[in-house]
């Protein structure tokens, strides 16, 4: 008998694929996936601790499933990511009826914890320790993209920032594990591969192969049968030219560049300790574009760090206006447990807060609309990722812009590059015609 588990997951593309490789390693003890929670043997809340209320998030939750737990002591309900990782023991204390925790570096370890709750009331694993060898067992949900990791923890410590106390410090994964990897991923039909890391470009290899990240791109490159090859994120301050020419020079790596920026003053940017100014910044975006015309840049955005002022915010703003982004992420600053940020003056109301996030995103709106609407009449490669739920018919994929585009089709052209015509632009997505 397979046993059941559902998966809960918050959070950023690492914990997307943290859940794909719990699924594939979880499926080599006999588990398989289910989409409802009554049916499940073990449940996960794999959680994200980014931003405000994760923690409350996360009990809340829990509060929800206890009833369940209590109808089947035997259900096993446990609670990973970054919020585990952060909240440790404590856990058990606030929600007794939890049996598992573990933390971010625990997931081959997932099959013993769940064997030791056999003669054990609870399981908790928070190592350090990163583990060596990535599992080749990692469930997907699309056939034809995948992610695969290549640098694992932060070094930045950007002073608002929770990540690198719970992903730890920055280690490489070796190039040639990497590069096996993907030769892999592409026989089995994958054509587009996305290299996750909170600072890719800051990816260094000592072994041997390739060195940098720029070095990684040029190995995946050549593999043959891989079409595309995305990367998310980097660093702004490690943008070298060196990056921009050899994405410029390879055809596989896709037109696009997620470059957070934070904030558009230099006084908030020293604050956040992003090392890198406002000119830097516009001088990367500059050399991009020149480089690549058609390049896509988008980015994430922080409204009402401590020592915002008026003036400060309105530099966020005329970013937006100078860069006109493809797209943007925008969030209130909130206060996380370790991040300095929490204890500098000059923080910043609520309501002043969501009126400068309402602006961002007012703004950002209007460029989205304006930059799509550039796009109409032109064609653009797209790569069929599923069919539209909410109109039969109708496929959605992505340009390798990173633009979202439906557009009529049937089943049979899920997973082919296609040639789509753009017909129609929206704030946040694109309509097309297949060009037949
Ligand atoms: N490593 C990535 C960021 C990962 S977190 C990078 O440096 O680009 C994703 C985004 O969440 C960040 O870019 C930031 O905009 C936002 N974020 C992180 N901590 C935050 C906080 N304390 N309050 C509000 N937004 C935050
Ligand atoms: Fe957080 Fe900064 Fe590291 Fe990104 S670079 S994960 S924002 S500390
Ligand atoms: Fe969240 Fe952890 Fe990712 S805090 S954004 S799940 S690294």
């Amino acid at each position: 008998m397979m046993k059941k588990v559902h998966i809960i997951t918050y959070g950023c593309q690492m914990n997307e694929h943290d859940t794909e490789q719990m699924v594939g390693v979880l499926h080599t003890v006999g588990y398989k996936l289910t989409e409802t929670l009554e049916e499940a043997d073990l449940i996960l809340l794999n959680t994200c601790s980014i931003r405000e209320k994760a923690e409350h998030k996360l009990y809340s939750q829990l509060g929800k499933l206890r009833p369940l737990k209590q109808q089947r002591p035997d259900l096993i309900l446990g609670v990973c990511g970054c919020v585990a990782q952060q909240e440790k023991e404590q856990i058990f204390k606030r929600a007794p009826y939890v049996d598992l925790v573990m933390g971010t570096n625990a997931i081959p370890k997932l099959p013993m914890l769940l064997e030791s709750l056999d003669y054990l009331p609870r399981a908790l694993e928070l190592s350090e320790i990163e583990w060596e060898d990535e599992s080749r067992n990692i469930f997907r949900e699309c056939r034809f993209k995948a992610f695969i990791t290549i640098i694992r923890g932060c070094n930045n410590f950007c002073s608002y920032c929770v990540v690198p106390y719970t992903r730890g410090r920055e280690k490489s994964r070796p190039s040639a594990e990497i590069v096996a990897e993907a030769r892999h991923l592409v026989e089995d039909g994958v054509l587009e591969i996305t290299l996750l890391g909170q600072n890719v470009s800051s990816y260094r290899d000592s072994s041997y192969g390739a060195s940098s990240f720029p070095r990684l791109l040029q190995a995946l490159n050549a593999i043959e049968g891989l079409e595309r090859i995305r990367f998310i994120t980097a660093h702004p301050k490690d943008l070298t030219d060196e990056l921009i020419t050899t994405m410029a020079e390879l055809p596989k790596v896709c037109e696009h560049f997620h470059l957070p920026i934070q904030a558009g003053s230099n006084h908030v940017l020293h604050l956040m300790n992003r090392k890198y100014s406002r000119e830097w910044y516009l001088d990367r975006v500059h050399r991009l574009r020149a480089a690549m015309p058609g390049i896509a840049i988008t980015t994430d955005i922080i409204v009402g760090f401590p020592g915002e002022r008026e003036q400060d915010f309105q530099q966020t703003l005329s970013i937006l206006e100078e860069v006109r982004y493809d797209s943007i992420f925008a969030f209130n600053y909130s206060i996380r447990p370790n991040a300095k940020a929490g204890d500098f003056p000059g923080q910043i109301p609520d309501e002043v807060k969501n009126t400068r996030l309402q602006q961002v995103l007012d703004l950002q709106k209007q460029i989205n609309l304006e930059k799509n609407s550039e796009l109409v009449g032109k064609t653009y490669e797209v790569l069929p990722e599923m069919i539209n739920r909410r109109f039969p018919e109708t496929l959605t994929g992505r340009t390798r812009t990173n633009h979202v585009v439906t557009f009529k089709g049937d089943e049979s052209l899920l997973g082919r590059l296609v040639p789509v015509k753009i017909t129609e632009a929206h704030p946040f997505r694109l309509t097309g015609q297949l060009i037949a």
